[in-house]
């Protein structure tokens, strides 16, 4: 009898110690750690009730604690409006667990003058896994479309702001208003195994933004939106992008560079094993053109397979909406070391591969390598302007590039 309770305790710590919080579907760390969940602190999963306090409460619990904390929300419908999940924390290792649907309010007003409807700022260590996301953002895009007058701009969906150490995993954000998914000035994040869709006309619905930021990695994520699936803007460095899926949406941009003449550059980019399906570009450059410090260095698109794309691979540098504040219409954004390789696919349009480069400062060292893109099954066409740089293996459009 002694021996059976003495296996019987065994059993149950073993237990503890492997499923801490019990075992719930998403992969987090298995970690010791006080667990919050929302609905001890009033949330509650019907989708018109205001959770907005509860989950303030186990966050200011979470990150005041010296242990590592797990914010846990269960499944159903929980209703936030916006919230700044606020550090910086005594706690380097928080995580949200999401079994549920978080919501944001149906009136689009509520949160879209607040710029962000769930956004980290100044924390360490949190991670995100699970969950869906869902900004309720049709009825914004239908006030936007027709007209905009008296619309308000939107809300991001999620942020993380001056942060380190990230981790969004499995997580998938639908109908954001505006951004879905925003890292600025952030260092070591990582982004996997997201979805984010949106629909193919909605306004400025980027899938992932990328600024001021080093060391980000995008990982086995879907992306389907009305703008672009990833976009990158300046001051960010050593960004890694690998098997994304995007469409539909504008692709995959770095840019819009060059908009303030004080810039920070964009170094150090890398976007491997991408798929993009009747988008509008594939991999693209854009600046705006007028005077700026801004640049673009050192930035590899490889392994990149296009089906019925309109601009498969693109440098804009003469970006310009409304035609308003770009005198002479000449970038200052320098763009240098930008390598296509094993580029393959399809294009919507005749002019496959372009480079519109700033005539102050042409793009150089461009270089195309095994690239095969046609139009209507014949092989399509390159243009360039102010674009050096050389081309080898097969390349298909035939390369346009001078020495
Ligand atoms: C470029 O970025 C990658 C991560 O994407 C990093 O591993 C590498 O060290 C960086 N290279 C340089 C020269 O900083």
């Amino acid at each position: 009898m002694e021996r059976i309770t003495t296996i019987f305790v065994a059993v149950i710590v073993m237990n503890f110690l492997l499923f801490p919080c019990s075992s719930r579907g998403a992969a987090a760390p298995l970690t010791l750690s006080n667990t919050y969940s929302v609905v001890e602190y009033g949330a509650k999963p019907y989708g018109n009730f205001d959770s907005t306090q509860a989950f303030v409460a186990a966050w200011t619990l979470a990150c005041g604690s010296i242990k590592p904390a797990t914010i846990y929300v269960p499944p159903g419908r929980f209703m936030l409006r916006n919230v700044v999940f606020r550090g910086h924390c005594k706690n380097s290792a928080i995580t949200f667990r999401i079994d549920g649907m978080l919501v944001a309010p149906s009136d689009y007003n509520v949160i879209g003058s607040a710029g962000n409807w769930l956004i980290f700022e100044h924390v360490n260590g949190v991670s995100i896994y699970g969950g869906i996301l869902d900004g309720q953002g049709a009825g914004l895009w239908s006030c936007k479309r027709s007209g905009g007058r008296g619309c308000p701009s939107g809300a991001t969906s999620l942020g993380f702001s001056n942060s380190d150490n990230i981790v969004i995993s499995g997580v998938t954000s639908v109908n954001s208003q505006m951004f879905h998914i925003v890292i600025n000035g952030c260092n070591n994040v990582k982004v996997q195994g997201v979805r984010v869709s949106a629909a193919g006309n909605s306004p400025n619905t980027d899938g992932i933004h990328v600024q001021s930021s080093k060391g980000v990695s995008i990982l086995n994520s879907r992306i389907g939106t009305g703008d672009d699936c990833i976009s990158v803007g300046p001051g960010t460095a050593n960004l890694w992008i690998e098997n994304v899926a995007c469409g539909p949406g504008h692709g995959i941009s770095i840019g819009s560079l060059g908009k303030e003449s004080e810039e920070a550059g964009v170094q150090n980019v890398t976007v491997t094993r991408v798929r993009f399906s009747g988008t509008e570009n594939g991999v693209r450059i854009k600046s705006w053109g007028r005077p700026s410090t801004g640049f673009a260095r050192h930035i590899l698109f490889q392994h990149a397979l296009m089906t019925n794309v309109q601009n498969p691979i693109v440098i804009d540098q003469h970006y310009c909406p409304d035609q308003n504040n770009c005198p002479g219409q000449v970038s200052g954004v320098k763009i240098s070391d930008v390598t296509y390789q094993d580029i393959q696919g399809t294009s919507a349009t005749q002019v496959a591969v372009k480079f519109d480069c700033s005539s102050q400062y042409p793009c150089s060292d461009i270089r195309l390598e095994d690239v095969r893109l046609t139009f209507k099954g014949k092989p399509a066409q390159a243009s360039c302007t102010n674009a050096d740089g050389t081309a080898s293996a097969f390349v298909q459009p035939q390369s346009c590039l001078t020495l």
